[in-house]
């Protein structure tokens, strides 16, 4: 199957993010990120796992730029995870200072995964980030608590299904998901899985599936390329001993 997908048309793929971070694995999915808004349009764009709020702030952005009108609730502790380390208040309030221009249509919600459900209204959710706890018992009941609050044009994304070392599983759980909905996944940057559950996607959706699925070797190459462009640009910027600092996260990923 072939497409009429034109990245070319985009404007969110090559925008410049305001908000990137030296050590977010998310710096090199922003542009999937802000491009997935511009084409979905979400009426309710819900994040499990915010941290410093790259991914976040990427769809806020987005949801600006492109006038999609999305109401955005980003959920998290904010106290870390034994993946994402355990961190503090300066997290939070810094994310909160940036985030001040999105309050009229963002709320923070600084609590767990659980009690969130109650803030969020059954079929309501186009657009669902799952990226706390990457654990496959946690994160497939991240995805089962939260799957009824998604909506029939809901797309549900996941971090790190490429990670299959530590205790990592949400390779597995993707293997599983994966078989029942259209879906594509970006291996760059310890992987980005992307599951159309709803069944009514809107055409420029369904459009984009046609196109990567049809060239994957291309979508991949495209994102990925475009990504690293931002992860550079953040490392260039970086004072030496921050990029130390970069240095010493990586080598824990290791
Ligand atoms: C991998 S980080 C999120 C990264 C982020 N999406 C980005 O763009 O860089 C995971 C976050 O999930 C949060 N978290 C994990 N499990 C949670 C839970 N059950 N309830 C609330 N927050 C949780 C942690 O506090 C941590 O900040």
């Amino acid at each position: 199957m072939d497409s009429d997908f034109n990245p070319l048309k985009s404007r969110m793929l090559f925008t410049t993010p305001q908000r990137l971070h030296l050590v977010s694995a998310w710096n090199e999915h922003v542009p999937f990120a802000m491009m997935l808004i511009e084409l979905q349009q979400p009426r309710v764009f819900v994040e499990l796992g915010t941290h410093w709020g790259v991914s976040y702030c990427a769809c806020c952005q987005a949801a600006v730029a492109t006038g999609s009108k999305t109401r955005c609730y980003a959920v998290d502790t904010w106290a870390g995870d034994a993946h994402a380390g355990f961190y503090g208040q300066e997290v939070y309030d810094n994310l909160k200072a940036h985030h001040q221009q999105y309050e009229s249509f963002s709320k923070l919600l600084r609590m767990t995964f659980d009690d969130a459900l109650r803030e969020i209204p059954g079929h309501s959710v186009d657009l669902l980030h799952i990226d706390g706890l990457h654990t496959y018992e946690a994160v497939k009941r991240d995805y089962e608590t939260w799957l009824p609050k998604v909506s029939e044009r809901g797309i549900v994304l996941f971090h790190d299904t490429m990670v299959k070392d530590r205790d990592f599983g949400v390779h597995k759980l993707w293997d599983e998901l994966s078989r029942d909905f259209p879906h594509f996944n970006f291996e760059h940057s310890y992987g980005l899985g992307v599951l159309a559950v709803g069944k009514e996607q809107p055409e420029a959706v369904r459009q984009f599936f046609a196109m990567a699925n049809a060239r994957p070797d291309s979508t991949r190459q495209l994102f990925s390329a475009l990504g690293h462009r931002l992860q550079c640009e953040v490392e260039k910027k970086a004072p030496p001993q921050k990029r130390s600092l970069l240095q010493r996260a990586m080598d824990r990923l290791k």
